[in-house]
């Protein structure tokens, strides 16, 4: 049986791609066969995020129209041979596939994964509804700011119209200092107003960018950083494991005393 896993959130840029990216890779790494699916119709991204862009031949599209059979189109990860992505069409519109060929192709996908992440587009319109066509369940990203959690709370109410009840959160670029001086919600705020369970907390952190631009997932990079291992932990959450959450507040306030020790001494 596979799993079915739209991210999504409503409001853009707060980090789908960077999330469904790097939780497919932890999930390879650990053994298990996934394709991520890029539903950005006209704008995709997963490609340079996994540094695949070179070796787009086909995309969803192209299946589709029968120009190509689905398994042409499947880009294979040569560094995570458990992994691989079935791109979205970059010069066409979100209208140019519908939720019933997205379901078509998902279906086909879902014999031979363990898992499929799809990548929904910001918004709820064509491209949203084509995510979640196929979906059992869904990964809410969201930042800790009121923008995004608002929009973040109306797809929640959308997702469970359509009967996806499974939605956990995650609680991307918290930046504890900011916190900390209520400048920023907290991840208990954020819980409070959107009500669903947590299944990860991402920090703020620069490396992030680094990695995307190089092409590689932060994940799978030599170095374990704190972002890094709040990816892997998530994985691990999906996966069943009882991990526990990283205290980001705490990390914070080790670096600010050793930072104060320093200058006292
Ligand atoms: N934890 C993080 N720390 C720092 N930067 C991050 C983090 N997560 C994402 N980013 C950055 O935020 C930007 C937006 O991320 P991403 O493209 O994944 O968002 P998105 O929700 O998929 O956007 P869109 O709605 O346009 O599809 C990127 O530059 C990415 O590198
Ligand atoms: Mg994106």
């Amino acid at each position: 049986m596979s799993r079915i896993i739209v991210t999504t959130s409503g409001k853009g840029g707060v980090g789908k791609s960077t999330v469904t990216a790097n939780l497919g890779t932890a999930l390879a790494m650990q053994k298990r066969k996934v394709a991520l699916v890029d539903a950005d119709f006209g704008l995709r991204n997963l490609d340079l995020l996994l540094g695949l862009e070179n070796r787009v031949v086909y995309t969803a599209l192209d299946a589709v129209a029968g120009q190509c059979r689905l398994e042409q189109a499947l880009v294979k990860d040569k560094r995570q041979p458990h992994l691989a992505l079935l791109p979205a069409a970059q010069n066409r519109t979100k209208e140019s596939i519908n939720p019933e060929q997205m379901k078509g192709l998902i279906d086909v996908l879902s014999k031979t994964h363990d898992y499929i992440i799809v990548d929904s587009p910001a918004g709820i319109e064509m491209g949203f509804r084509n995510a979640i066509a196929a979906a059992q369940e869904a990964l809410i990203v969201t930042t800790p700011e009121v923008t995004a959690v608002r929009d973040a709370d109306r797809v929640i109410g959308l997702l469970e119209a359509h009967g996806i009840n499974n939605i956990q959160l995650i609680v991307n670029r918290l930046r504890p200092e900011m916190v900390q001086l209520n400048d920023m919600m907290s991840v208990d705020d954020v819980l409070e107003i959107l009500a669903i369970p947590l299944i990860g907390i991402v920090p703020d952190d620069e490396r992030v960018i680094v990695a995307s631009n190089r092409g590689e997932p932060i994940v799978a990079g030599r170095k374990l950083t704190l972002p890094a291992m709040a990816f892997l932990n998530i994985a691990r959450r999906l996966e069943g494991e009882q991990v526990p959450f990283l205290d980001l507040m705490a990390a914070h306030n080790n670096l600010v005393n050793r930072i104060k020790r320093f200058f006292r001494s």
